[in-house]
């Protein structure tokens, strides 16, 4: 095992290519439907929404897909990022356990979603498209699409809920600085929206009706806009496997294995991009690992949604899927960790966690931001709040570890570092921070409005 403590690849080890689980799948993730009709969509209805491209990815069962030079070209700019041995966090635990982190905070916006980003705009690129309609939460997401847009002279067009919008100006600076136009969602802009606003002018917006209006906007554009999403879909989670095949090497530099993978989930794509190339090696070579999927208790579709069929948005036009659902209509509570706000999750996870091949777990908001506090006081960064979930798994872990005396090897995803969410911790540290249980009223009225299928 090394003494060292960042694990560093060189640029000419950055994968040629993604990992895509599909052909490894050990269950059936379920058909994608139609909202209207609700029978199994046909490409040409999802070529009205994404690139081909990443419509035909969907679909593969290709092992390995190569990733275009272009692409390489940009994640050159920040990629390989480092593996660290989180040495002065295992000292402040006193545990016997190894903890590595993964750190996607090096990314010009400071998170895994350019991961995607990039080859999604260089797709729309090569169509012919215009540029991109896409939702955001706090901004994470539409500052790597504003970002790879603009590397690839792409229009990029971003719906953000408004609460974000209005308490979290920094992000939306940012999306414009890279040449994005930020409408804050629900908007006049769209029929959808419209109608939202006339129930009420000042509504706060939801990430479910940010997507709805950022899809009504694509498909009404008469293919001069393709919607663009950061998460859930297979092709997404497929991008962000450069993630873990460059973990898989750094491991090797590091003579070491982890026992357990920990990320935090929204929709599910950093996990996933972490944790597929490990789960392929357990697939085929049976080299065993735990993975450890960490959701927050406001917002639990893992633990606690039902696994069944449901629109991907508010609006109900989005595809149906088979996933774990809190139900579409679902607002979660306002937790700062604003891209775990999602009432769905990728279909691939949900099957993997029905397979029993991933564990799942939800934390509170407060001992999140704790454990965020010791990671940042032992090793420097300050996470996202979304990141600092795994965290909080990863430190329970190396705790139980300690418990029973076992050198565990534990990997968590450090999906991004949290900067621009210092009125967080602003609150956090001023106590004003409140743990969520279980809405459990709230979800179940919400899943009331689930589609009704043809059996
Ligand atoms: C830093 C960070 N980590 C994690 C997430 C959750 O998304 P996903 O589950 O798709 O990785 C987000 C979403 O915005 C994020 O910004």
């Amino acid at each position: 095992m090394s003494e060292r403590t960042k694990f560093m690849l060189e640029e000419k080890d950055l994968p040629q290519a993604w990992y895509n689980i599909n052909p490894d799948m050990p269950a059936d993730p379920g058909p994608v439907l139609h909202p209207g009709t609700k029978e199994p969509v046909t490409p040409d209805f999802l070529g009205v929404l994404f690139p081909m491209q990443l419509v035909m990815q969907a679909v593969s069962t290709e092992r390995f897909i190569e990733i275009p030079e272009p692409v390489r070209e940009i994640y050159r700019l920040w990629r390989p990022s480092p593996l660290v041995r989180a040495r002065r966090l295992e000292k402040a635990l006193d545990t016997p356990a190894r903890i590595y982190y993964k750190y996607e905070g090096v990314s010009p916006v400071g998170s895994h979603k350019p991961n995607t980003a990039v080859p999604q705009a260089y797709y729309a690129k090569q169509e012919g498209v215009r540029g991109f309609t896409t939702e955001t939460g706090a901004g994470q997401w539409g500052s790597a699409l504003a970002l790879a847009c603009s590397f690839f002279g792409l229009e990029c067009h971003v719906y953000m809920v408004r609460v974000s919008y209005d308490q979290k100006p920094y992000r939306r600076i940012i999306m414009e600085t890279y040449g994005a136009d930020v409408t804050p969602s629900p908007s006049d802009r769209t029929q959808y929206g419209q109608s939202l606003l006339a129930q009420d002018p000042q509504h706060p917006g939801s990430l479910g009706i940010a997507i709805s209006e950022a899809v009504e906007a694509a498909v009404s554009s008469n293919g001069k806009y393709k919607y663009s999403i950061g998460s859930v879909l297979g092709p997404v989670l497929m991008h962000q496997t450069v993630v873990g095949l460059e973990a898989l090497k750094q491991f090797e530099l590091a003579d070491d294995y982890p026992d357990v993978l920990i990320g935090c989930i929204g929709g599910g794509s950093n996990f996933s991009g972490f944790a597929f190339p490990f789960l392929h090696r357990k697939f085929t070579e049976g080299k065993s690992i735990r993975a450890l999927a960490v959701e927050p208790t406001a917002c639990p579709s893992l633990t606690q949604g039902l696994y069944t069929f449901d629109y991907g948005d508010t609006a109900e036009m989005a595809p149906i899927v088979k996933m774990h659902t809190l139900g579409h209509t679902f607002v979660p509570p306002g937790i700062h960790a604003g891209g775990l706000r999602y009432h769905g999750m990728a279909p691939h996870i949900c099957a993997l966690y029905e397979h029993g091949d991933i564990e799942a777990v939800a934390v509170g908001q407060v001992e999140t931001f704790e454990a965020a506090v010791q990671f940042a006081r032992a090793e420097g960064i300050l996470p996202a709040p979304e990141s600092a979930h795994a965290i909080r798994s990863a430190i329970d872990e190396a705790l139980e570890a300690k418990q029973r005396d076992e050198e565990r090897v534990i990997l968590f995803n450090l999906s991004g570092h949290g900067f621009l969410d210092l009125g967080s911790y602003e609150r956090y540290f001023a106590g004003e921070l409140e743990d969520y249980e279980y809405p459990a009223d709230r979800i179940e009225e919400a899943l009331k409005g689930l589609p009704v299928l043809a059996s």
